[in-house]
């Protein structure tokens, strides 16, 4: 046992010692040990690239002293070899000098510039040369940034880095495709094809057959895609807000044409009047244009809404599965909100100074936020539109916003793009009429379907026709007040037909007379008339605290006054 423990001891010692003079000597070794640097390419500056400049100086040495060996064997043929050598070497060289000319302007064009700008955010050595991490086409069509392994990979970093790529290189709205999974993360941008400048009716006719009763095509898109969100999927309702002349109205008319082509019914306030003529008189689609049509409108899609809820109430099942026919589609356009909203609210203003007993917010406004609210699960779909969809646009409850889930962008401006999109990077902005963003959980840009008032109507009606709801304010029906059904295209307008008066029409109060030109006096004139004027029509009934009088009638004692 004893004899095993010194052997042990006495091997440790000498390997211990023998090691230790090795060391000494070598470290003597100037030469050689320069040598072993050299020979493994270390540079004082620990530059990247260590291997690379291993191999060339080890190869280097390597070929010097083959080639004084070769020379001590035979001369001969080491000098044959050497010819043979130098030729290739020099068409090497020409050929790589040639490209190297060639890519120089790339490189301090291009390359250059975008290494030393995404350098840090890639996490690469800014002394390594661009072209070892940098791969870009000459007609900058594509790029590829290789990435180090170790790569963070964090949302802020990756959009920062397309950022800088996109600039640099000069790529509008470039497509980046990720891979980051494994030890090679990569960058790949190429140029996206941009979507067609015009598109036409007829270009995507075919596809609207292909959808689904519930999916919008707002257009065409990248590549000519087609761009659709879905109003039961993505969001009930949505959003128009493009900057004055940028196509909302005529892209909210191809919405709402495409929406009754398949079955549903439209509901436009139009508080500009003659934004969508196209659809005046249509069985399907009615109309209100005047503040206090647009007022009775809303107060009966309010009704509607409920209405539709306690039918859907009744058809649930104990999942919430509604089995009951609520009614049909029920678009709702929402023309220049900005504008409609101040007339809407001026309107209750001047009711309620009749009857201060009124609640102070409009209850037209209330029924539109009660739409919002319920609209999924009934059927009925709000599309807001107006230069700057604020929160005030839509009626001032910032909770309706955030129930918009798509909302296309036309002609924005930076402080509009932050408030409805601000998740996402503001692609440049075009002017051109029509060509949209459309913004949901990712941006995609699209050109709208131009389309002609006549195309719309022919399309409103080449589907399936359902007829408004009896009593839906401003629809067009046949005298006993049934709706008309129109069997096709060529038959584009209902002959024979009055207009179903909305109920606010056939009973004014006397602001509303005076308001709507019914009376050509003044309130305070047609005020006193009634107290005093003894043909002076008898009220008709009481709306709130405020006197309701027959319009007819009303128009019938102006027209004899006079
Ligand atoms: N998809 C489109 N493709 C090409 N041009 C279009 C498109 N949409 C609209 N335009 C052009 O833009 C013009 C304005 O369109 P539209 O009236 O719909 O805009 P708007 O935003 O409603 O304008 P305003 O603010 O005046 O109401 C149209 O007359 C048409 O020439
Ligand atoms: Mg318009």
């Amino acid at each position: 046992m004893m004899s095993y423990v010194l052997g042990a001891v006495l091997i440790t010692g000498t390997a211990g010692y023998a090691v230790f003079r090795v060391r000494r000597w070598l470290d003597r070794q100037a030469f050689l040990l320069a040598s072993a640097r050299f020979l493994s390419g270390h540079r004082k500056d620990s530059r990247p690239g260590r291997a690379r400049r291993a191999a060339w100086r080890s190869g280097s040495v390597l070929a010097a002293v083959a080639l004084v060996a070769g020379w001590l064997a035979s001369p001969q043929v080491t000098g044959w070899a050497l010819i043979l050598c130098f030729t290739v070497s020099v068409m090497v060289v020409t050929w790589r000098a040639w490209r190297l000319l060639a890519g120089w302007r790339h490189h301090r064009v291009w390359l250059r510039p975008l290494h030393l700008a995404a350098h840090e955010v890639a996490q690469i050595d800014r002394r390594r040369r661009p072209g070892e991490w940098l791969a870009v086409e000459p007609d900058r069509s594509r790029a590829v940034l290789a990435l180090p392994s170790g790569w963070p990979a964090d949302a802020t970093d990756k959009q920062r880095l397309v950022a800088i790529a996109a600039a640099k290189l000069g790529m509008e709205s470039p497509e980046a495709s990720w891979r980051l999974a494994g030890p090679d993360p990569q960058l790949e941008l190429s140029m996206s094809q941009p979507p067609p400048a015009r598109v036409a009716l007829a270009d995507v006719r075919e596809h609207l057959d292909r959808l689904k009763a519930d999916e919008l095509l707002w257009g065409l898109g990248k590549r000519g895609a087609l761009v659709t969100s879905s109003l039961s999927g993505d969001s009930p309702h949505v959003g128009l807000s493009m900057g004055s002349g940028a196509g909302k109205s005529l892209t909210a008319g191809f919405l709402l044409a495409q929406m009754l082509y398949h079955g549903a019914v439209g509901l436009i306030l139009d508080y500009k009047m003659i934004s969508h003529q196209w659809a005046a008189g249509l069985p399907n689609v009615a109309i209100a244009r005047r503040p206090h049509e647009i007022h009775a409108a809303l107060l009966w899609l309010g009704g509607e809404a409920e209405r539709r809820n306690e039918v859907a109430l009744a058809g649930s099942d104990m999942d919430g599965n509604v089995h009951a026919v609520v009614g049909g589609r029920l678009i709702v356009v929402c023309e220049e909100l900005n504008a409609t909203m101040s007339k809407l609210r001026a309107y209750w203003r001047g009711l309620r100074n009749e009857d201060r007993s009124l609640p102070q917010r409009s209850p037209a406004l209330e029924a539109l936020d009660s739409v919002n609210l319920m609209g999924r699960q009934v059927l009925m779909n709000l599309i807001y539109m107006g230069q700057r969809l604020s929160v005030k646009a839509i009626g001032g409850d910032g909770d309706a916003r955030e129930s918009i889930g798509v909302v296309a962008l036309g002609r924005y401006k930076p402080p509009a793009w932050k408030m409805l999109a601000g998740d996402f990077p503001m692609p440049p902005a075009s002017l051109a009429p029509g060509r949209i963003q459309v913004v949901s959980d990712r941006v995609r840009e699209a050109q709208g379907v131009l389309t002609s008032a006549r195309e719309r109507r022919e399309l409103a009606v080449a589907g399936t026709v359902t007829p408004c709801p009896r009593g839906m304010p401003g629809a067009v029906a046949v005298a006993d007040g049934t709706a008309a059904q129109i069997p096709g295209p060529d038959l584009g307008v209902v002959s024979g037909t009055v207009l179903v008066a909305p109920s606010l029409a056939a009973r004014v109060t006397l602001s509303e007379a005076v308001a709507e030109g019914i009376v050509s006096c003044s309130l305070h004139a047609v005020r006193k008339a009634a107290q005093r004027d003894r043909d002076f029509p008898v009220r008709a009934g009481l709306r709130g605290l405020a006197g309701e009088w027959d319009a007819v009638a009303l128009a019938e004692w102006d027209a004899g006054r006079r």
